[in-house]
This record gives structure tokens, C-alpha cells and sequence, in this order.
């Protein structure tokens, strides 16, 4: 999408009020016509074999900065890109729009923005969201009343957060005034941090409703200054975070994952592995979604096909495992194994369990208490399941904490960070964050805080 700088525009408020996440470029009234001329006439093509060698070079050089290897992206879909890109720059070969991106390095990120497409809408495909609602729902609701469990649902690949949303819309609907007692998950996840900080402010255009029954938007969200606002009862039920599917951990025991228009972007090599993430997540008879659009199936040992048409898989089989995770650089693991031999001894462990394990004995959780190290347990969820006073006195965690999310209790330690360590943990490796503290008296140095995770089995 196209729009006028709103610097420029006669009513800044039309083209300010649209996602980030969905304007490519930002032009002067001016410039938009020849702009449309040059993406009209085709994609960037490599033309000469040095112009193939640089763009790889490029593409490693943008993993390294931004941790995304777009080299797993299938070609057509990022050339069409980097040509939109290169048009709003004014360059014409791809040495003049490295030299631009060097000189501009804020370029890097609408390139990345530009890369990942997030065109996305509410009951986006009305025909699979009819079946969610009357078939698909109605028996995860029943076993999991059966089984006394909670609801875990999972939208990889959130975009802007409209498919989350309507899934928890659905689950609201079908359980009703009983929701209080349930617990519903509705993770929603995608690599772009801009569409998730988007997703979670819950705030929308009105023509954003057009597909949407009047009664159900009235139900579900409020009127705000022309705009609707995702009410708080929809909100509580979704859980967005930044997740990309080529590097990080899946959430587990997970009974229904939609990740549809994400895997025809990728490389069938990045596709199997989201894929075997899939059925590592999924619990036996739990649901996969990949919607009409997807040209790949999933692995024959992990699934079975339910409806073709509509690309819907059922978990069955083999237990899956998952290939271990690769650094996002191998560079930073030097650099902190290099910092280690400085650092005090202010250390916390985190283990996790991805499944769900008995509590530690009494006898273990006083041997626990009594450690000078801070140790804390916490599940799949990044839920705490036991944590020592010295964890709590580095981490500056009060009160119960049991059960809370560890990733947003702690203090001065950056989310990500923790979040992908404890990722690492549950891929089965040990992972570690090392922050340096702040808050010393001046003239002291308040030291560094190591945090290290390691798998924890029963
Ligand atoms: C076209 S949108 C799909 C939105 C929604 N699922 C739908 O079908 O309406 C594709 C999304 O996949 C996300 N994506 C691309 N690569 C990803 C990765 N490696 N991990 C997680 N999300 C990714 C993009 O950022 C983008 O938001």
C-alpha cells in the first residue's frame, strides 16, 4: 500500500490512521505516479551472477542485524519486495540501494517490515471459521470439560491479531456466561514486532468490520473516536508475544494451532521445520489449520488429513521431536561465554518442563529453599512453579508469584531475552541471559546477573 506522507497531506488524519504494518511506502503526492510506473513493470532481478552473489551476501548481512534468515523465504516473494523497496528509495540497481540502506540504516527494518506480509482480516475465510464454530470448537470445548483442562489454542502467524481475535470471539460465544470458570490460552504469535505491539492495543478501523454480523461487533468491542477497541473479556483471553517460527520453542499441549498464509512464504526446508514444531505442540487429536492457500501437508507419521479442501490436519502417531534451535548468532554465545569468568555470583537457574510434572518433594523444595544460587521452576507457559528466595531476591519477584508468567513478573531483565532463553530450555539445551544491573550507588558497580536454563525431567 501506497500512501501520502501525512506531513504533506491536505487531511493528515486519512493516511495516519492506518496499521503501520500495512503501508509499504510513504511518498509526496508527487511522487506516487512514477513510483506506480516502476513497481507496475515488474520485480528486481538479479541480473548479472555478482548481483546473485551480493543479494546473498545482503541477506546474510540483514540475518545478522535483524536475526532473520529471509534466505529460508521463497525468492519470487522477496525479490517482488526488495523492488518495492528500491522504487520507494529512488535506486536502480541493488549495489545503489545497499549503498542507500549503509547510509540509512532505519532502511533495514521497513526492508524487514516490507519482507513480511501481513494482510490479514477478521473470520478471514468465513468458510473455515463456520467450521471452527459448529464442529471444531464445540469438541475441544467437551473434552476439555471431560478432562478438567484448560483451552490452548495458538494463531502462529498472528499478523495484526484479527484471526486471534475472532478465535477467542468464537470461544467466548460457544461458552458464554460460563467462561469465568475455564481457563482459555489463546496465544498469538508473530515474528514482526510491530504487527504484535499493533495486535495487543486491540484498536481497529471500522472497515474492518465490514464481514462482521452488527450484533457480534457490538458484543465484542466498543466504539472509540470513529475506531472499535477490542473489549477486555476478548482481550483477556489472548496472549500475544513475538515468536518466530524458524528459531523458537513451541508452546506445548496445544489443541487447535491455525497458522494459515504464513508457510507459502517460506522454503519447503522452513516449512517442514514449522511443521514438526507443530506436531511437537500439538496434543494427541489436537488440530491444525493451515487454510486454503497452503500448498504443502503436513508429515503423513504426525497427521491425519480431515478436510483437504480446507487443509485441516488432526495430530495422530508418533510423538515428535524437534531439531534443536539454532542461535540467532553464534557471535553473542562467544561473547557471553568470554564474559562469564567476570561476573559475580549472582546467579539464578531457571529450569522448565514442556509437559506437566509432578511437584518436587518437600524434602526437595526445603534442600531448594536453603540454596544461596536462585533457582526457579516454571512450565511450558513460562508459568513459576516453585521459586527459591534467592530467585526471588535477585529477580525481584514479591508476593505467591505460583503460577504467574516469570517473562513479565521480573524486574530490569529484558523479556525477549529471558524468553528466548527459556525457549531454549524447553528445545531441551541450556540457554543463558546475562544483564548488567543497574541501580548502584554512584561510583559502585552494580555487577552483572547471569541467568542460565536448563531442561528440567523428572
Ligand atoms: C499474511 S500474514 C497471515 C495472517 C493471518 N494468519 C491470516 O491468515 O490472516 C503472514 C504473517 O506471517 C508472519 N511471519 C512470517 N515469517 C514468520 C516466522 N518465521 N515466524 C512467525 N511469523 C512469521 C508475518 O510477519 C505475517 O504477519
Amino acid at each position: 500500500m501506497i500512501i501520502q506522507d501525512p506531513a504533506t497531506a491536505e487531511y493528515p488524519s486519512m493516511p495516519a490512521s492506518l496499521a503501520p504494518t500495512s503501508v509499504d511506502i510513504i511518498a509526496r503526492i508527487d511522487a506516487i505516479g512514477p513510483l506506480l510506473h516502476e513497481l507496475v513493470t515488474g520485480a528486481y532481478t538479479p541480473a548479472l551472477p555478482d548481483e546473485e552473489r551480493l543479494l546473498t551476501t545482503f541477506l546474510d548481512d540483514l540475518r545478522a542485524r535483524t536475526g532473520i534468515d529471509f534466505s529460508a523465504y521463497k525468492r519470487p516473494t522477496i525479490l517482488r519486495r526488495l523492488q518495492r523497496r528500491m522504487a520507494a528509495t529512488r535506486t536502480e540497481r541493488l549495489r545503489d540501494y545497499l549503498r542507500f540502506t549503509a547510509k540509512h540504516p532505519e532502511e533495514y527494518q521497513r526492508l524487514t517490515s516490507s519482507f513480511l506480509i501481513k494482510v490479514t482480516e477478521f473470520f478471514r475465510d468465513p468458510e473455515l471459521f463456520d467450521k471452527l464454530r459448529d464442529e471444531i470448537l464445540p469438541g475441544i470445548i467437551e473434552e476439555a470439560r471431560e478432562g478438567g483442562r484448560e483451552i490452548r489454542l495458538w494463531s502462529a502467524g498472528c499478523a495484526t491479531g484479527e484471526e486471534a481475535y475472532s478465535l477467542a470471539i468464537l470461544v467466548h460465544e460457544a461458552i458464554g456466561g460460563e467462561i469465568e470458570d475455564w481457563t482459555v490460552r489463546v496465544f498469538a504469535t508473530d515474528l514482526d514486532g510491530e504487527a504484535v505491539t499493533f495486535a495487543r492495543r486491540g484498536i481497529y478501523p471500522a472497515a474492518s468490520f465490514q464481514h462482521l454480523p452488527p450484533e457480534l461487533v457490538a458484543r465484542h468491542f466498543s466504539k472509540l473516536d470513529g475506531e472499535y477497541e477490542v473489549r477486555s473479556h476478548i482481550r483477556a483471553l489472548v496472549v500475544f508475544g513475538q515468536h518466530d517460527l524458524a528459531l523458537r520453542a513451541p508452546f506445548p499441549r496445544i489443541d487447535l494451532v491455525l497458522c494459515r498464509n504464513v508457510l507459502i512464504y517460506f522454503t519447503a526446508e522452513l516449512q517442514r521445520r514449522a511443521l514438526q514444531l507443530f506436531a511437537f505442540s500439538l496434543r494427541d487429536g489436537g488440530w491444525l489449520a493451515l487454510g486454503k492457500a497452503e500448498t504443502t501437508s503436513p508429515l503423513a507419521a504426525h497427521f491425519v488429513v480431515e478436510d483437504a479442501r480446507l487443509k485441516l490436519f488432526r495430530r495422530r502417531g508418533e510423538r515428535a521431536l524437534i531439531a534443536p534451535f539454532r542461535l540467532r548468532d553464534p557471535a553473542t554465545a562467544a561473547v557471553m561465554a568470554g564474559r562469564q569468568a567476570h561476573l559475580p555470583t549472582a546467579v539464578a537457574l531457571a529450569a522448565v518442563d514442556p509437559e506437566p510434572r509432578a511437584r518436587p518433594s518437600i524434602k526437595a523444595e526445603i534442600a531448594v529453599a536453603a540454596l544461596p544460587v536462585g533457582v526457579v521452576l516454571v512450565d511450558g507457559s513460562y508459568d513459576i512453579e516453585s521459586i527459591n528466595p534467592a530467585a526471588r531476591r535477585v529477580l525481584g519477584v514479591h508476593g505467591s508469584a505460583i503460577g504467574q508468567d516469570l517473562i513479565h513478573l521480573v524486574r530490569g531483565v529484558p523479556t525477549d531475552q529471558l524468553r528466548r532463553a527459556i525457549d531454549e530450555a524447553l528445545g531441551g539445551r541450556p540457554g543463558s541471559v546475562t544483564v548488567r544491573l543497574t541501580g548502584a550507588p554512584p561510583g559502585e558497580d552494580a555487577g552483572w546477573l547471569e541467568i542460565t536454563t536448563q531442561p528440567a525431567h523428572d
